[in-house]
């Protein structure tokens, strides 16, 4: 499925130069490319963009994207380096030093927003939530204002605040998973900082769309937030994207699913921060083997925080002796080790289900897509999003219960769910609700759409 942002482009009314945004993702891929997708709207206003991040995942984010490189020429990229005299950590979930990394950039970025803002009527500064810090120095340039994006979903925020005051008659789910126990203490502490911070942003852009979270997102503005504060959901941002023509390796993964009914295909994905045990690895190979159903499995590590490889070679290893091989010749799937199109592979008529870990845009991507899924959260948000959608929107199976994290998840409960979302007559009315959902969600971004409208709201508020 291609889309393109030539409409975005005829709508933008007007060209006020005097306003110049500046935008400072987290060093997390997903985060990088919300902002970045993100810059492309807001630059299809003609406003000039600042793209703001270090040297390595400027260029992460940019080989990995899937705009065209005519598109990303139009925002202008400043590279920081990352100069350290410690290592940096690894990756961005265990034992993680993030908050340390980040303060790299503060000065920079202040020096940066000094200059932008001596030429300029207004200065915006779109920011991570997570990078509140790093952007603090905005307060003393008077044309300067700022807002906070959530990169996540709204229900998670809405769930806990409302927990917090005992308010647990509104909130749709169960048995809400702690805090404690989706956050390592330290990544938790760095939110809290981050979030401490966050006072003189003017508002607060999210990565929703009414048409998934239009009930959450009220609360959120009218309660949480006590209307104080202004709220654009303005997602999803992937439907603004134009895929360019797909590398060697996708070519060959759509030509494999061009040959596959429709609906047959189970994509698997478990995002950009998470690693499998060989263990684990072997449960879902088996149990998949044991579900007959047709699949596309990207098996790869997670991301690390200070080092780029756009593929992840060696995992194959982890697979069931003969694996590979024996799903291969017999048709019934494949094990990617690359990073993939995974937007166009959710677009691709054969697939019918996604397993995933319920990061969230790989939520967002799948729903307007219109394809179910099999629920398997790791940490962060993800537990509270597969709440969200196997018992709220209805538009999934879970793999394993929260209250399973610890235990091993085995064949045979890979084998279920698989089987329950792909082969069931409750899959097919899961499935019945995912393409509702999805056509709503489609048409979002279309003009008069609902996000469509909160990115007019936005661009008319920033150019007042
Ligand atoms: C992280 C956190 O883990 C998650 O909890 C939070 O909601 C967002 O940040 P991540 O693991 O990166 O998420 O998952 P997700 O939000 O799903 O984002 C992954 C992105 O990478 C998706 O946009 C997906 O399309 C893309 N991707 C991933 C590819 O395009 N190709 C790949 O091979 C792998």
């Amino acid at each position: 499925m291609a889309t393109t942002d030539h409409h975005l482009k005829d709508s933008s009314s007007s060209s006020p130069s005097s306003v110049v945004v500046v935008m400072v993702p987290l060093l997390a891929q997903s985060h990088l490319n919300h902002l970045l997708q993100l810059s492309h709207v807001v630059s299809s206003y003609n406003i000039p963009v600042h793209y703001v991040s270090s040297t390595l995942h400027n260029s992460q984010v940019k080989s990995r994207s899937i705009n065209p490189l005519r598109e990303l020429t139009k925002i202008h990229f400043h590279n920081f380096p990352l100069i350290r005299t410690t290592p940096l950590p690894p990756n961005l979930c265990s034992g993680i030093k993030l908050s340390e990394t980040v303060k790299l950039l503060r000065e920079p970025v202040a020096a940066l927003l000094r200059s932008l803002s001596s030429n300029v009527k207004r200065l915006v500064v779109v920011h991570d939530v997570l990078m509140t810090s790093v952007v603090q120095d905005f307060v003393s340039l008077p044309n300067a204002e700022a807002y906070a994006v959530n990169c996540g979903s709204v229900f998670p925020m809405f769930t806990y605040a409302f927990a917090a005051i005992g308010q647990y008659d509104i909130i749709p789910i169960k048995n809400i998973p702690s805090v404690e126990s989706c956050y390592t203490h330290e990544f938790y502490e760095f939110i809290k900082h981050e979030f401490k911070q966050m006072k003189s942003q003017v508002g607060q852009l999210h990565n929703s769309c009414k048409a998934i979270e239009g009930s959450f997102l009220e609360h959120v503005a009218n309660y949480v937030l006590k209307g104080e504060k202004k709220i654009w959901a303005v997602g999803p941002l992937h439907q603004t994207t134009v895929f360019k023509e797909a590398r060697d390796d996708d070519k060959c993964l759509l030509g494999w699913l061009d040959k596959q009914e429709p609906n047959s295909v189970l994509y698997i994905s478990f995002g950009t921060t998470t690693t499998f045990s060989e263990e684990k690895i072997k449960e879902i190979a088996l149990g998949l083997e044991q579900s007959g159903v047709k699949f596309m499995w990207v098996l790869r590590d997670e991301d690390r925080l200070d080092s780029f490889s756009n593929g992840y070679e060696g995992e194959l290893s982890k697979l069931p002796s003969g694996f590979e091989e024996r799903m291969r010749g017999k048709g019934m799937g494949m094990v990617v080790t690359k990073w993939v199109c995974q937007v166009e592979i959710l677009g691709h008529k054969s697939i019918g289900g996604f397993m995933s870990h319920c990061g969230w845009n790989s939520c967002m991507e799948s729903i307007s897509m219109g394809v179910p899924i099999a629920a398997w959260p790791m940490e962060f948000d993800q537990p509270v999003n597969a709440l969200l959608l196997t018992e709220v929107l209805k538009v999934g199976v879970a793999v394993m219960e929260w209250g399973q994290r610890d235990e091993l998840v085995t064949s045979s409960m890979i084998d279920r769910a698989v089987r329950t979302l792909m082969a069931s007559e409750e899959g097919g009315e899961i499935r019945k609700r995912a393409e509702e959902l999805g056509a709503e969600v489609r048409k979002s971004t279309a003009e008069g759409g609902v996000t469509r409208m909160e990115w007019h709201s936005f661009i008319a508020h920033i150019t007042r």
